[in-house]
């Protein structure tokens, strides 16, 4: 069993207005994990996050880094932030200064960086988000995909132990997708806790081991995508299961496995290779 990095115990957040977000949430996130949680609008999911580099308190309850209750003093903060990076929702949150470049540079420059190595961090993120072209260009002149590409530069060039992106894929074009689960591949790989929000159940299903689902600030269920996703109580709460598992799933009425060395497809490019080769085996001379 891999030890939690990150954890919540009975975390419940109430907004100042008084609107309840988080309802005695328990959860833990997995050193080296590919997390995915999901949950309808309002359901909690930037609140949790918001709580996971110390931006909200618990209005009771405790988050916990490797198991040490969050010091919410200004240095253990800063040091907590480093090592948990956060690219929001909304890029005009994270985006401040006047040029890309500069943007990228400020979290890596404050950790007291060499400049030489605060340049090549900069300079690796912005290649690995596709905005090396872009770097001299004034951050609002861009369109809101570019704004989400330099927001998550601005995360890698701290290259924290966390990343939690909430819902980086929104307003990505395509390729820009696929890279940007290349690049979280790459990520995972180099030992990264990787935590994502989605709307997107066939990422979710396809990528993650381990997926939290909440429901109007609760914790409705924590486990494997491919099981918790397909659960009733899942499935009805977020309005639909991942198309992969359901075509697979049909197809298996009708006799057809697509089991692969005892697994489904998990993606859909897997599930086109497991479908050509079926055809291929059955239309054989
Ligand atoms: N600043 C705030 N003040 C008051 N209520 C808030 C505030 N921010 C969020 N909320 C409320 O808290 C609840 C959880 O919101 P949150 O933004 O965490 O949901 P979410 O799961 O991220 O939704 P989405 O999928 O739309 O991004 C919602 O009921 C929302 O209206
Ligand atoms: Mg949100």
């Amino acid at each position: 069993m891999t030890a939690a990095i990150l954890s919540l115990t009975n975390v419940s957040y109430r907004y100042p207005d008084g609107t309840s977000a988080l309802d005695n949430c328990s959860l833990t996130v997995a050193r080296g994990s590919r997390t995915a949680v999901l949950g309808t609008n309002g359901a909690g999911k930037t609140t949790l996050f918001l709580h996971l580099n110390g931006i909200l308190r618990p209005s009771s309850g405790q988050v916990r880094w490797e198991g040490t209750p969050l010091d919410y003093g200004r240095s253990e903060l800063r040091k907590l932030r480093s090592r948990v990076g956060l690219v929001f929702q909304n890029p005009d949150s994270q985006l401040f200064s006047a040029s890309v470049r500069e943007d990228v540079s400020f979290g890596p420059m404050n950790l007291g960086l060499s400049e030489k190595i605060v340049r090549e961090r900069v300079e690796e993120a912005l290649h690995a988000v596709g905005m090396t072209d872009s770097a001299d260009k004034p951050v609002h002149n861009l369109s809101y995909g570019q704004k989400k590409r330099v927001c998550i530069a601005g995360v890698l060039a701290m290259q924290p132990e966390v990343v939690v992106l909430d819902e980086p894929m929104a307003g990505l074009d395509i390729t820009m997708q696929e890279e940007l689960t290349t690049v979280l591949e790459r990520l995972h790989a180099a030992g990264m806790t990787i935590i994502v929000a989605t709307h997107d159940l066939d990422f979710a299903y396809g990528w993650a081991d381990e997926a939290i689902i909440l429901q109007s600030g609760r914790l409705l269920a924590h486990g494997v995508p491919a099981k918790i996703l397909l659960q009733q109580d899942v499935r009805n709460e977020l309005g639909a299961a991942p198309l992969v598992a359901e075509i697979s799933s049909q197809l298996s009425l009708i006799g057809i496995d697509l089991r692969d060395k005892g697994y489904l497809p998990r993606s859909k490019s897997e599930l086109l290779t497991a479908l050509g080769a079926h055809i291929r085996q059955e239309t054989k001379p």
